[in-house]
């Protein structure tokens, strides 16, 4: 495998640009291929099977882009399993990271939020891990279904969102936790009003710094970190409206050097 191949990064909409920034910052000389399937967004109220069914249809179409690595920036899709879809492609699959190392971290009164999909929450992923991590620690979670649908909306500030963080988030206000761990790549757009909520006591963790790093990792042991010196370029594919997503991207990431295009996944055309 190529050095010089690109990464493949994709998530069920835009909030895996959150992850993708991350990337871009630690690793500025790699090509990125984004596919968002923003026709179908938000992932976190289907079902398992229907989830499986396009990510199978995004990793078809890396497959086609001949990519060195694909990212699962998205949670959902991370805690259905990624093992199940590595075996019928070359490149390496990597998920989120949990982020519950940080987290434990970061908590003094060991009182740790979760916030994430439907999916997500159910699946327990992040309070087995951090209950593993730290069998002491008390893990409080929260399925935030309005959050992903309002943020593909471009509704990042405004009396709905806040409305819906304030739905969710006092539950962990009542429980007096000091950290909040950010379990969907949607939630840093709106990490400002979370806090402005939390108080400033309660510290918010994004893992998408942590699964940047874990990328890196992944690259440099298998000898194909591309360090060229040249900054890499960034081709973001979209089920949806590209122009769309572009004016809420240019609101909340560093767009220049990136092309926003679209992509019907279900076209026989790939
Ligand atoms: N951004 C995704 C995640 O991290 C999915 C949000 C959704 O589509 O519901 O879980």
């Amino acid at each position: 495998m190529k050095s010089s191949l690109p990464i493949g990064i994709f998530d069920s909409g835009i909030g895996g640009l959150s992850v993708y920034s991350q990337i871009k910052k630690i690793l500025p000389n790699e090509d990125i291929i984004y596919f968002g399937d923003t026709a179908r967004a938000p992932y976190g109220p289907r079902y398992p099977w229907e989830i499986r069914e396009f990510v199978n249809q995004m990793l078809s179409f890396f497959d086609h882009c001949n990519v060195k690595i694909a990212v699962s920036a998205c949670n959902t899709i991370t805690v259905l399993g990624l093992e199940e879809f590595q075996k019928n492609h070359d490149f390496k699959i990597v998920g989120m990271s949990t982020g519950a190392q940080q987290a434990i971290a970061a908590s003094t009164n060991k009182r740790i939020g979760v916030i994430g999909t439907e999916v997500t929450i159910q699946s327990g992923m992040h309070h087995k891990t951090l209950s593993a991590l730290k069998p002491e620690s008390k893990v409080y979670t929260q399925a935030c279904p309005k959050f992903a649908s309002l943020i593909e909306q471009g509704k990042l500030t405004g009396i709905e969102i806040e409305d819906a963080i304030a739905e969710y988030l006092t539950l962990f206000r009542k429980e007096k936790i000091d950290t909040l761990l950010l379990a969907c790549t949607h939630y840093p757009y709106i990490n400002g009003l979370i806090k402005a909520f939390m108080g400033d006591q309660v510290r918010v963790i994004d893992p998408a710094e942590d699964t940047a790093r874990q990328i890196r990792n992944v690259l440099s042991n298998a000898e194909i970190l591309n360090d060229n010196g040249k900054t890499g370029k960034g081709r973001l594919y979209f089920s949806g409206k590209a122009q769309q997503v572009r004016r809420i991207a240019d609101n909340i990431m560093d767009t220049s050097g990136c092309l926003f295009l679209e992509r019907n996944l279900r076209s026989s055309s790939m």
